[in-house]
This record gives structure tokens, C-alpha cells and sequence, in this order.
């Protein structure tokens, strides 16, 4: 067993020793959540849960999430910064809380891995008058007894800024120590959940403390925070309490926590090596890259291309396999990022373009004790990945000769030409910006900003990331999109009734101005068609029809008719919505219109959805279309 299979292993039955149930990790791809393209965090499919409702499985949970972080693709390159990376998560719905977490966690740390504690530090929440919430004493002093314990005197350091004074427990303020989905208290919308956080740092030792690194000196003194490559941070317990207000934070209902640590990270500490790609998680690809060119990751010079084509393709693949294609949108044109950027270092590695695929083995066996579907999805994730690179490289090559010319006739890249390289040669805008960088050649002011303006025009836009993925749930948007989602049941079941049984649902969407429906059919809808799957809908909306949850056993679930999406993707006890006069009764058209394995939520009644109107079909690929529709307002 590797050692990234070890850590994964030994926290998943400790948590599960401590009375956890264990569920699957989700998709890369949120399900019907409108404020982000990718899963992030572990919390984001557990959202409802801090509110109240209650866990299928009870109150205590843990599992592994796959996680991508687009935005620091380009931080790829050093030690420590990867886009796709595994999330360790416990949490606690209104069960236990603070002394139990931090107990929890320092004991797998230094009892189960056997870290050594004179090696961690950690901080908590210096609190804030202005938002009413205290520091956090409590977990300060809980920290101090269990180093206590293990014969360690930690010392209290009120302002980190000064540096590490001797200390161990550091307060630092909402910047640092307070979690929530969009960052801190000012950030957030209201309607949004979040609370202080308690980090736990790992210290590899002053020979990692890279002083020439800007951070370091910015941040000079050196403290835990500081990023300079000494301390790394290595698990976040939140203490999931407030919800903001327009008049504030308010109390949840109940306390939770939400504890996060990265897989890789823990595993850095573990085998106590600073480069995360010389660890478990990382090593075999970088062997594999070395043996495919002949130079060698010992190469200070050359070890950012290792990086970066690692990194890359893994995230590639796991999105893949997540269902991700690579197109000019969202997650698609993401993927088609990540893709031609390792191919461009390939480049500068002398690799053929056409080896890199030979990763994808290497990729699966690393994680397929995990996600044993990778192994059943490896020939369809080769070959999409050789189709993607075929199409890239043979422009590649003359892009960059095209790059080579702009550079000599140009004083700078224009967004026109940064443009014509995408249309021409299908260069992303950030390699051309990278490319730029590496020749020294000035960029044009707003150039993303202008580059957008024409990608809009060409209406190749990926517009709608822009416009309707970074603003998160406000409250009254999380009403709307709730209406949204029991309106898509609605909607599934209308299908089924017109069109047969054999349409399935292949991808949902919902923003707060519309929804999105995929679903496999072969051709065209007719007019008559849609106008009777509209009535449908609005025929039960009228009704004002129950919507009822229920929580069974996966086989119960099937055995009453409910659909699922990906069977074997939900735990053993899942959620079943249904809707109808009897919705809990056992005929499917009398008692029941719609029957689905889901994690909600739901609004109560179909009669608080406005009326339905279809906007748009389409087909999206072969056998799939694609259905836009609103809610009328009136
Ligand atoms: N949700 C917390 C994080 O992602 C644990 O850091």
C-alpha cells in the first residue's frame, strides 16, 4: 500500500472508530450548485446539514473529497501548490464541538501518524469587536493542556506580526482565522454560513525557510503564517456557528464543525519531505515524466515543467473522469487549460507530445484502491485526453512561431493578437500571457478584460463564468434556486412522461435566473412536444402538490421506484424526495409523479414555484439535449 493510501486509510477508520459514517467523496462537479465550476472544500455538498436539516447518515461524517482549485493553476511550479488535491473531512452536525475536535485531530496527528508534536503550531481566531464575536480563548487554552500533555509548555502569542516569539498557539484575525465560503466576514453575502477556524501548522525545519522568497520578506519576521516555505498548513478545524445577517451574525441553530486537512499535505508531513511532488502522491508520475525526456527533476532549472505536467495532468484526469470534457466553457475550457499548459512544458522537457498519455496508467494505479472507476474509465480518459492533444499539437508548434514573430513586429501582446493566437492556434489567453512573460514582452493594459469583450463578440464567451459563477447563494437567491431545483424534478418527470422512460437526466445547472436540464433523447423536441411537457409542469405546480422527504436504505430507495443519477456514487442511506398527492404511497402516477434519490433541498409545496416556460432546447452532444427554463414571476 502506498503511503498516500496509508493516510487516507488510517484517517478514515479513526473517524470511523470515533463513531463516524464514512461517505463517498462527490464529484469534481458540484451538483445543482450555481456559485461555483468546481468542488473546493469537502463542506460544499454538507451545506444543509450545518443548517439543520439532518445527515442520511447521522451527525458525525467523514470522507475523502477530491478537490480542484482553479485558482492556483498558475501558482503550480514550487513545492508545495497543486490544483487538484484530496480533502480529509470530519464533521459534526450539532454533535460534538470544539474540545472534541481538537482533541480529535491532535490525537490523529501524533498518536495515529505518529507526527511529532514538537513540530506543530497552531493558531485560532483573535475575534473582533465589531462583529460581536470573542477571541477564541477557549480553543487557545484547549490547545495549550494537550501539548501540555505531551510534556510540551505552549506559549500564547498575541500579535504574530512580531514574529515567533517562542510561542506555539498564535491568534491572528479574520484574514487568517475565520472560514467560510466566500472568505472573510465583509465578503460574505448574507444568508452565507461561517465561523472562527483553528489551523494546525507543520514546521519542516529552518532549512526551508527560504529567504529570498518575497512572502518571507514582506512578512519578515518569520511566523506561522508567514508562507515562506518553513511551516506549511496542514488541516483547518472550523467552527461552522454564525450566519450572516442583515443585521449581523446570528447563532445557528446548532454548532458544528467542519474540519478540512489536505490529504497531500499530511502526507508531506508524514514522510517528512518539503516537495509535495517528491511524496506518495506525486512520485510515481515524476518517475514516469523522467523516463519519457532526458533530463532529470534533480535539475533546479527543469523541475517547474516536472511540476506543472504532473499537477496537471492528475487534476486532468480526475476531471475527466468526473465527466468533464474539454470545450471553450466553464470546466470544459478549464480542463483544455490544464491540457495545453502541460503540453507546452512537455515541450520545453523535449517530450513527445503523444507520451504524456502514458501518465494516465500511472495516474490510475496511484488512485484506483480509492475511485475504482478510474481503471474502467482508463481507455475512455486516454482517449479523449489523445484527442485534445492531437487537436493542440499540431498548432503548438506554429503558434509559437506565430508567438516568435508577434514578439519581434510587436512592442506588446494586444488583446487583439492574444485573440487571433486562441482563434488561429487555439493558445488559451493565459499561455499566451505566460509566453509573453517568458520573453519579457509588455502586455496591454486590461488585456483579460478586452480579451473578453472579444470572446463575446465571436461568441465563443465563457461569459457566464464571469456573470454567474462567483456570486454565491444571497439568501434570497438560495429561495429562488431551491424553487429551481424542485422545478427540475418536476421537469424530469414531465420527460419521462412524454417522451418515454428510457430519457435519463445526463447534468443539472441552476442559477438564480434559470435552469439547465441535460438529458438523453436523439433528437429534436417538437413544439407539440414541449408544449405539452410545459403543461405537465404547470399542471402540477398548480396543484400544489407535497413534496416529501424520505431516508431509506439504497435498495428501499430503488425498490420504490425513485430514480438515481449515479447508483453507486450515493452511501448506503440515502434522501428520497417525492411529489404527488400521496407522495409517500407506493403508485407511481397516482400516488407519485416524481420519485428521486437527492440531497435536496426542496421547497415544501410545488405551488410556491412559479409557473414554467421553456426558453431553449438544444442537442449538447450526441444523444444529449439541453433545456433552459424560468419561472414566470408574476
Ligand atoms: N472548509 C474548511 C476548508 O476548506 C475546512 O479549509
Amino acid at each position: 500500500m502506498s503511503d498516500l493510501s496509508f493516510v487516507r486509510q488510517k484517517y478514515l477508520n479513526y473517524f470511523s472508530s470515533l463513531d463516524h459514517s464514512v461517505v463517498p467523496s462527490t464529484s469534481l462537479v458540484p451538483d445543482n450548485d450555481p456559485t461555483t465550476l468546481f468542488t473546493s472544500a469537502g463542506m460544499q455538498s454538507m451545506i444543509p446539514y450545518f443548517f439543520g436539516l439532518k445527515h442520511p447518515e447521522g451527525k458525525r461524517i467523514a470522507n475523502v473529497q477530491k478537490c480542484f482549485r482553479a485558482e492556483d493553476i498558475e501558482a503550480v511550479g514550487d513545492n508545495r501548490h497543486t490544483t487538484f488535491f484530496e480533502m480529509l473531512g470530519n464533521w459534526s452536525f450539532g454533535d460534538y464541538f470544539k474540545k472534541e475536535q481538537i482533541t480529535f485531530i491532535f490525537n490523529f496527528l501524533i498518536k495515529e501518524l505518529a507526527l511529532d508534536p514538537q513540530n506543530l503550531y497552531v493558531s485560532c481566531f483573535a475575534g473582533n469587536k465589531q462583529l460581536g464575536i470573542k477571541r477564541d480563548d477557549e480553543a487557545a487554552l484547549l490547545w495549550q493542556q494537550l501539548f501540555a500533555s505531551v510534556g510540551i509548555k505552549a506559549t500564547i502569542v498575541e500579535d504574530p506580526s512580531l514574529g515567533m516569539q517562542a510561542g506555539r498557539i498564535f491568534f491572528y484575525g479574520e484574514q487568517k482565522n475565520w472560514w467560510s465560503r466566500s472568505g472573510v466576514p465583509a465578503n460574505m453575502p448574507n444568508g452565507e454560513l461561517g465561523g472562527p477556524d483553528s489551523e494546525i501548522f507543520y514546521d519542516f525545519g529552518e532549512q526551508n525557510n527560504d529567504l529570498t522568497n518575497k512572502i518571507h520578506q514582506q512578512a519578515r519576521p518569520c511566523h506561522i503564517n508567514c508562507e515562506c516555505g518553513r511551516f506549511l498548513e496542514i488541516g483547518n478545524s472550523v467552527f461552522m456557528q454564525y450566519q450572516k445577517t442583515g443585521t449581523g451574525f446570528v447563532p445557528l441553530s446548532q454548532a458544528n464543525i467542519d474540519f478540512g486537512g489536505g490529504l497531500e499535505r499530511i502526507l508531506m508531513a508524514y514522510q517528512k519531505q518539503p516537495d509535495i511532488f517528491k511524496t506518495a502522491a506525486f512520485w510515481p508520475l515524476i518517475e514516469k515524466i523522467q523516463s519519457l525526456t532526458n533530463y532529470s527533476y534533480k535539475d533546479a532549472t527543469k523541475q517547474k515543467y516536472f511540476r506543472i505536467i504532473a499537477d496537471h495532468m492528475k487534476a486532468a484526469v480526475m476531471l475527466l473522469a468526473d465527466g468533464v470534457v474539454p470545450s471553450s466553457k466553464e470546466q470544459g475550457y478549464v480542463l483544455r487549460r490544464l491540457l495545453r499548459r502541460a503540453l507546452r512544458q512537455a515541450a520545453y522537457l523535449n517530450i513527445k507530445q503523444e507520451t504524456l498519455v502514458e501518465l494516465v496508467p500511472v495516474i490510475v494505479l496511484l488512485y484506483e484502491d480509492c475511485y475504482p472507476k478510474l481503471r474502467e474509465q482508463e481507455q475512455t480518459i486516454s482517449q479523449l485526453l489523445q484527442n485534445e492533444q492531437l487537436k493542440f499539437s499540431k498548432s503548438l508548434s506554429n503558434g509559437l512561431k506565430e508567438f516568435e514573430k508577434i514578439s519581434l513586429q510587436h512592442n506588446q501582446l494586444t488583446a487583439a493578437l492574444a485573440f487571433k493566437l486562441y482563434e488561429s492556434f487555439g493558445f488559451p489567453l493565459e499561455l499566451s500571457l505566460e509566453e509573453a512573460q517568458a520573453k519579457a514582452l509588455p502586455v496591454e493594459e486590461n488585456i483579460k478584460a478586452l480579451y473578453l469583450k472579444y470572446q463575446i463578440a465571436h461568441s465563443v464567451s465563457s461569459k457566464s463564468v464571469a456573470k454567474n459563477k462567483f456570486k454565491s447563494g444571497l439568501a434570497d437567491e438560495g429561495e429562488i434556486t431551491t424553487k429551481y431545483h424542485s422545478m427540475t424534478h418536476l421537469l424530469h418527470a414531465a420527460l419521462r412522461q412524454v417522451l418515454g422512460e428510457s430519457v435519463a437526466q445526463k447534468g443539472s445547472n441552476i442559477t438564480a435566473e434559470r435552469l439547465r436540464f441535460d438529458f438523453s433523447y436523439p433528437k429534436a423536441l417538437t413544439a407539440i412536444e414541449k408544449e405539452q411537457i410545459t403543461n405537465l409542469v404547470n399542471q402540477w405546480i398548480e396543484a400544489d402538490l407535497p413534496i416529501v422527504k424520505e431516508t431509506m436504505s439504497k435498495k428501499e430507495a430503488l425498490n420504490s421506484g425513485a430514480i438515481a443519477l449515479f447508483i453507486d456514487k450515493y452511501p448506503s442511506t440515502v434522501n428520497v424526495y417525492s411529489i404527488g398527492k400521496n407522495p409517500t404511497g407506493n403508485k407511481k402516477g397516482t400516488d407519485f409523479i416524481s420519485r428521486e434519490l437527492c440531497s435536496g433541498p426542496h421547497v415544501e409545496r410545488t405551488g410556491m414555484i412559479g409557473q414554467m416556460v421553456i426558453v431553449k432546447e438544444k442537442a449538447v452532444a450526441d444523444g444529449i439535449r439541453r433545456i433552459y427554463a424560468l419561472q414566470k414571476t408574476s
